[in-house]
């Protein structure tokens, strides 16, 4: 079966502090940086972009980048984030017309593929590219800003996911941390992100083990 991969979000670092902040939840059991990219127009607030990418690259030249690109033209970045360092890149099937396309020349770019569904979305838009992706994201907020609540009433949609696809790595993202991995975790879910609940401990390094013994279990 698949095994837990814990991704905390940068988002909830310190930007003024990024590579430092990013390496401490590496160095504590992180399995990957989960990169927020946001363009103010897809999704309402602005993050950060590729410049950024590429920096923290340099600082850490073995950390696996997962960007999740909230963004209205994300077939526009492809090689921006590919040149940066980005080994995934998720994209939101909401903005695309032709994802089986962008996953392709993702893949020719040399990253991963993923793609992300709201929380509006019906998980059939999806399932399509299930087999080609290396990863589908269900958004468990409404995409935007870190710290919001977890909606459990999209688990239905990872259920089915995992019912569907055995190995498939289903990523979830919005509101996860100690008190609602249990739910994401016995819907089938075994990529996390954490923004707040990481970088917001006293006990970081107990947040992302507690994540990963949950998933595990
Ligand atoms: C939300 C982002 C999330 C966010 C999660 O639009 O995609 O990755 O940073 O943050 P928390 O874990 O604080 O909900
Ligand atoms: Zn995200």
């Amino acid at each position: 079966t698949v095994k837990a991969v814990i991704a905390p979000s940068i988002l909830a670092a310190d930007f003024g502090d990024l590579a430092a902040d990013a390496k401490n939840v590496i160095d504590l059991g992180a399995d990957t940086l989960h990169v927020d990219i946001m363009d103010g127009h897809f999704v309402p607030n602005m993050s950060i972009g590729a410049p950024v990418v590429k920096s923290l690259r340099k600082h850490l030249p073995n950390a696996f980048l997962d960007c999740h690109l909230m963004v209205s033209d994300p077939e526009k970045w492809v090689q921006d984030f590919a040149n940066a360092g980005a080994n995934n890149y998720t994209f939101h099937v909401e903005a695309h017309a032709d994802p089986s396309a962008l996953i392709d020349k993702i893949h020719a770019a040399g990253m991963k593929a993923g793609v992300a569904v709201k929380p509006g979305t019906p998980v059939e838009e999806v399932i399509p590219f299930a087999e080609k992706a290396d990863l589908i994201l269900i958004m468990t907020v409404e995409p935007g800003f870190g710290g919001q609540s977890f909606m459990p009433s999209v688990m239905p949609k990872v259920e089915a996911l995992r019912k569907q696809f055995p190995n498939l790595d289903i990523q979830v993202d919005g509101g996860l941390g100690l008190n609602t991995i249990e739910t994401a975790a016995s819907a089938g879910a075994n990529v996390i992100v954490a923004g707040t609940s990481v970088f917001a401990a006293t006990d970081r390094k107990a947040v992302i083990e507690g994540l990963r013994t949950v998933v595990n279990a």
